[in-house]
């Protein structure tokens, strides 16, 4: 992985974050590692300066006091992005690892996962999908009988859960071929048979090619699930779309999409921009924000979950 590459990992893993910051565990770690490894002073060279670099150079010196050595650059910010996604992913450990994640129905999911260099953002389970996974599994929506597709399915849990559902069938989509790989085996991992993967890249929403992983007969969706799809401002513009031009193509009557988002306070913006912009395309819109109830399994994290049709 390239340094730039290296850098935006890390960004992003900061700001995605948040315990990570109060984390010492995982300071202490970055640390003794870049002590062990040769750095003790930063000195980045003027060419690799600039806006951005001296933004992450703050952030890791003010938070972490983590000093980089200008002559390692690739390798400590690579080892610093397996650091972070080693001690942020839920559990921890070594890779690829599996998780077990757990049903009110007694159903468990095992989940294999790379780490973040590998895979990017789709690297972890994001507790948004269980989220979704959780909700049918309460039976709070229906997936039973019904053609599904997952946008942005990473690991592939909310997919593979929806399967494990009742769902009739599910395309996990993504533009991860990493991703899409990971979410192949974990189909298999699962015996999920009516379950498989295929390529979406919701940038192409408005290009011929948005569809050209699909035969026309292959667009007969019925429910949209995405979870944690909108992270960046740009995905509060293109996701409404992508939905809208499903809904469009499908040749199914009424389809719905769900989408669970994490409420996290940085993308606050994002997520009533995605509200909005879902609304001004004449979508329908019915938001809740769902949280820990007695019984609930995923923990005390609340989310934003929309449910969002065609019409009136
Ligand atoms: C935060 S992760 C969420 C993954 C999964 N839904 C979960 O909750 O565990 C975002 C996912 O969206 C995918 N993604 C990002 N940009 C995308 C795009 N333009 N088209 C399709 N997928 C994209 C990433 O590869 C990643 O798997």
């Amino acid at each position: 992985m390239k340094f730039a590459e290296n850098l935006e990992s890390i960004e992003t893993l900061l700001l995605l974050n948040v315990d990570f910051k109060k984390d010492d565990l995982i300071f202490e770690k970055i640390k003794k590692y870049i002590t062990l490894n040769k750095g003790s002073h930063l000195m980045f060279s003027q060419e690799n300066s600039g806006q951005y670099l001296n933004f992450l150079t703050r952030r890791l010196n003010n938070l972490y006091r983590v000093q980089l050595d200008e002559t390692h650059l690739n390798e400590q910010t690579e080892e610093i992005c397996s650091l972070i996604s080693e001690f942020t992913a839920i559990g921890g450990g070594k890779y690829p690892k599996t998780l077990t994640w757990p049903f009110r129905s007694e159903t468990d999911i095992y989940i294999q996962e790379d780490n973040y260099s590998e895979s990017g953002l789709g690297w972890q389970t994001w507790i948004a999908s269980y989220a979704m996974a959780s909700l049918m599994d309460e039976e709070i929506f229906d997936v039973r009988d019904k053609k599904v597709i997952t946008l942005g399915c990473g690991t592939g849990l909310c997919g593979i859960a929806a399967a494990r559902f009742g769902a009739k069938r599910v395309t996990l989509t993504d533009n991860s071929e990493k991703c899409l790989l990971r979410a192949k085996k974990n189909i298999k991992l699962n015996n999920v048979t009516c379950a498989t993967t295929k390529f979406l890249d919701w940038d192409l929403y408005a290009s011929k090619k948005f569809f050209d992983s699909f035969e026309d007969h292959e667009v007969d969706f019925e429910v949209i699930l995405a979870a944690d799809c909108c992270y960046e401002m740009k995905m509060a513009f293109t996701i409404p779309f992508v939905i809208l031009n499903i809904f469009k193509k499908t040749t199914s009557k009424n389809p719905i999409a769900y989408i669970t988002i994490q409420v996290r306070g940085e993308l606050f913006t994002e997520v009533e921009t995605l509200e909005k912009n879902l609304k001004n395309l004449s979508l329908q819109v019915e938001k809740k924000v769902i949280g820990y109830t007695p019984g609930r399994l995923f923990g005390n994290a609340t989310f934003t979950f929309l449910k969002i049709w065609c019409g009136s």
